[in-house]
């Protein structure tokens, strides 16, 4: 197997693998991950209020293309064939997400009865297809009502989702025993509220500090909520992970991609893990400290039965004098001429290896879940169907890797494919597809990719 060093992707080099389902044993979950806003469509149905997803993509110019969300894979009406298909390629595990507008339209108040109803359906339907629904909480789509109110910059939002995960958990807790509280908060903290490139658009240090706290803050609280209320329920929150590498052996290099771990790989572990936010390492961080009340310490941590990674790639750092935030530039893959996925980012699953190596070293980090992991690829339809080696290959070289750690006593009990259908890319529009089932966004016909046969094939063995 290849190690980190001058990493060749294997459809390069024309590789066979080895790797099997069994060796990662029987109590491995294997399951595709979607959330709903990227997948759902039907943004008014059934007293659905309206989040910050539904309002940024009206915006001129927000999203590639001007795609909109509004029909995305038309889930919200589609659910029971695409669960079928998640059974049919073998997956025995689903992880999406709750819209908490289809719950509380205005984000607090009164329960609209037609959006708990849906998922209600949704989930005995997963059930009764034999798969087990894991559950997010938070996937990025807060009530446009509470943005309204300073969304996750307010404080109130504490309470405001300690109530929604209240309801959302006592009405399904009998059913759902798998939850993650937030997916990814560093995305939409540092996309949302720092570089204004997603939902709501904010930015500014005095909009991301306030943000990062209180999503902290949510994640502890949303944990303790779970435990109280689901009976021998498994909980987990989701990080975005990327090993950060120095572009050159230079001091400042090295301390600029030290940097960036910070913020990439740290920032939102360590207080969960009551070792406070790490800002001794990055001062420019101590800006978050002062949000903090008093007591706060104490409420940030909450022992998760597991930690979701999420990792798509690695990211090399250079210092650079011009860049406000830390000193230190992303040197982007294509400046780097290595192969690169559709997103532009670079294909090298050495990283998901170092990603669970980096985050097992905790102390408290009970096991790991590999809650997403895939690619985008161009993909071409030939006579029905759709040939892509690419991702095929990604996926099990991602898989080796993650064998690779396991065999090195890394306690990770799972693996979510990213993701089902090719599906809304926040604000990549439609560009992007990441499925292991084409969509035709206008048709919503659907077609098994080569990849997900082989999937289905992996699994069965
Ligand atoms: C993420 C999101 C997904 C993305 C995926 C590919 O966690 O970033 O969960 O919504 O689609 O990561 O970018």
């Amino acid at each position: 197997m290849r190690k980190e060093d001058s990493y060749l992707p294997g459809y390069l080099l024309g590789e066979s693998y080895t790797v099997t389902r069994e060796d990662f044993g029987d109590d491995f979950h294997w399951g595709v991950a979607s959330c709903a806003f990227q997948t759902e469509g039907s943004p008014t149905s059934d007293g659905k209020g309206v989040s910050i997803w539904d309002r940024f993509t009206t915006k001129k110019r927000a999203i590639l293309n001007g795609d909109k969300a509004n029909y995305a894979c038309d889930f919200y009406n589609l659910y029971r064939d695409d669960i079928q298909r998640i059974n049919y390629l073998n997956f025995k595990a689903f992880r999406t997400s709750i819209a908490w507008t289809r719950i509380l339209p205005t984000g607090r108040g009164l329960i609209n009865t037609k959006g708990l109803d849906y998922y209600d359906r949704m989930i005995d339907f997963c059930l009764k297809c034999d798969v087990d629904p894991w559950l997010t909480l938070y996937h990025w789509d807060l009530p446009q009502a509470l943005q309204d109110r300073g969304g996750w910059k307010n404080r109130d939002i504490i309470s405001w989702f300690s109530d929604y995960v209240d309801k959302v958990t006592r009405k399904y807790g009998d059913r759902v025993k798998n939850w993650m509280v937030l997916n990814e908060p560093l995305v939409f903290t540092a996309l949302g509220y720092l570089l204004g490139i997603h939902a709501p658009g904010l930015r500014g240090l005095s909009n991301f500090f306030p943000a990062v706290h209180h999503a902290t803050m949510c994640q502890a609280a949303g944990g303790k909520i779970i435990r109280s209320n689901v009976k021998h329920s498994y909980i987990g929150t989701t990080f975005s992970c990327a090993p950060t590498f120095p572009y050159k052996e230079t001091v400042r290099s090295l301390n600029a991609a030290k940097r960036a771990d910070v913020v990439l790989n740290r920032l939102y572990i360590e207080p969960v893990l009551g070792m406070g936010y790490p800002s001794e390492d990055f001062k420019l961080l101590q800006g978050i400290e002062s949000y903090m009340k008093a007591g706060d310490d104490l409420l940030l941590p909450f022992d998760f039965d597991f930690i979701g990674i999420q990792n798509y790639t690695r990211e090399v750092i250079t210092f650079s004098i011009t860049q406000p935030y830390g000193w230190m530039k992303q040197v982007r893959a294509c400046d780097r001429r290595v192969p690169v996925t559709e997103m532009g980012w670079e294909v090298y699953p050495p990283s998901i290896y170092l990603a669970l190596k980096q985050f097992s070293n905790y102390e408290g980090v009970k096991a790991i879940i590999v809650t997403e992991n895939g690619a985008a690829f161009k993909d071409t339809i030939e006579n029905g169907k759709v040939y892509d080696k690419q991702r095929q290959s990604f996926i099990m070289e991602n898989l080796e890797q993650i064998w690779r750690a396991k065999k090195e006593g890394v306690n990770v009990k799972g693996y979510f494919c990213w993701t089902l259908l090719d599906n809304f890319e926040w604000a990549e529009g439609f560009k992007p597809r990441f499925g292991l089932i084409h969509v035709n966004h206008k048709t919503q016909e659907r077609i098994i990719k080569e990849s997900g046969y082989w999937f289905k094939d992996f699994l069965s063995n």
